[in-house]
C-alpha cells in the first residue's frame, strides 16, 4: 500500500512574512492526517526560514530545481549539497516550466535527478505533455521518452528512491484539470511501463498528480488506483485550500 504524498510547489510567490504565516497554519491544519505525508517546496531564499518553522514537525519540505552541476563556476546555480544544508528532503525536477521556459531537455532533466539522488534527496521527476501533443496522440510517447532519459542514466532502480508527477501541461494553471479517468489512465501507463522492468519499483512508486488540483476535485482524484496524491501550484498557496486537499488525501 503506497502513502499518499501532496506537495505544495510555491513557484516564484509569496514573501517572507507570508511564507511564515502558510506553514504555520498548515502545520497547524494538517496535525490529524496521520496516514499522508504533506510536503512543501519553496523558493530557495526562504529554505532557512522553512526548515526553522517546519523542523520537528510533521510537514516535510523541499526546493524546485537543482543544478545538474557539481560545486563550481555555475553563476545563480544552486546545487544539490547546498540544499542538505537545509534539511531537504524533496527537489522538484524537470517542471514543465523549467522545461518550456528555461530550456530544460530530457537529457538535463536526468542529470538533475541524478544529482539530488546521489545527494540524498529525493527528485520529484515531473512529466506530462502539452495539448499539442494530447490532439496529435503523442501522450504516451512524450511521456515515455522523458521517463527513458532518467532510466538510461540511471537505472530502472533508481525510480524506487524518487517520486514521480504527471502533470499535464495543458492543466497547469489554468483551471483546466485532467478528469480523474483522464489522469489515471496516463498514471496507469507510467506505472506499467515501469513494470514491464521492475515490478517491485513499479508497485511502490509514488506517482502525483498536477494541474489545477484544488478542494473540491481532489478526492475524485486521489480516489484512483494509481494517484499516490498530488503536486498543487496556486491551490497550495491558499491555507485552507491545501489543508483541505491534504485532508482528501487522508480519506
Ligand atoms: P497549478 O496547481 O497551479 O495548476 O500548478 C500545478 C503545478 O505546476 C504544480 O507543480
Amino acid at each position: 500500500m503506497r502513502a499518499k504524498l501532496v506537495v505544495g510547489n510555491w513557484k516564484m510567490n509569496g514573501n517572507l512574512a507570508q511564507s511564515r504565516e502558510l506553514l504555520n497554519a498548515i502545520i497547524t491544519g494538517t496535525t490529524e492526517l496521520p496516514d499522508i505525508v504533506c510536503a512543501v517546496c519553496a523558493p530557495y531564499p526562504y529554505l532557512p526560514a522553512v526548515q526553522l518553522i517546519l523542523k520537528d514537525t510533521h510537514v516535510v519540505w523541499g526546493a524546485q530545481n537543482v543544478s545538474q552541476f557539481d560545486l563550481g563556476a555555475y553563476t545563480g546555480e544552486v546545487a544539490a549539497e547546498m540544499l542538505l544544508d537545509f534539511a531537504c528532503r524533496y527537489v522538484i525536477v524537470g517542471h514543465s516550466e523549467r522545461r518550456s521556459l528555461f530550456g530544460e531537455d530530457n537529457h538535463t532533466v536526468a542529470e538533475k535527478f541524478k544529482k539530488a539522488q546521489g545527494a540524498g534527496l529525493i527528485p520529484i521527476l515531473c512529466v506530462g505533455e502539452t495539448l499539442a501533443q494530447r490532439e496529435i496522440g503523442e501522450t504516451e510517447r512524450i511521456i515515455e521518452e522523458q521517463l527513458d532519459a532518467v532510466i538510461k542514466l540511471m537505472s530502472i532502480d533508481s525510480l524506487a528512491q524518487s517520486v514521480i508527477a504527471y502533470e499535464p501541461v495543458w492543466a497547469i494553471g489554468t483551471g483546466r484539470t485532467a478528469t480523474p479517468v483522464q489522469a489515471q489512465s496516463v498514471h496507469a501507463f507510467i506505472r506499467n511501463k515501469i513494470a514491464q522492468q521492475n515490478a517491485g519499483v513499479a508497485a511502490s512508486v509514488q506517482i502525483l498528480y498536477g494541474g489545477s488540483v484544488k478542494s473540491s476535485n481532489a478526492s475524485d482524484l486521489f480516489a484512483m488506483s494509481d494517484i499516490d496524491g498530488g503536486l498543487i501550484g496556486g491551490a497550495s498557496l491558499i491555507a485552507n485550500e491545501f489543508i483541505s486537499i491534504c485532508s482528501a488525501a487522508q480519506h
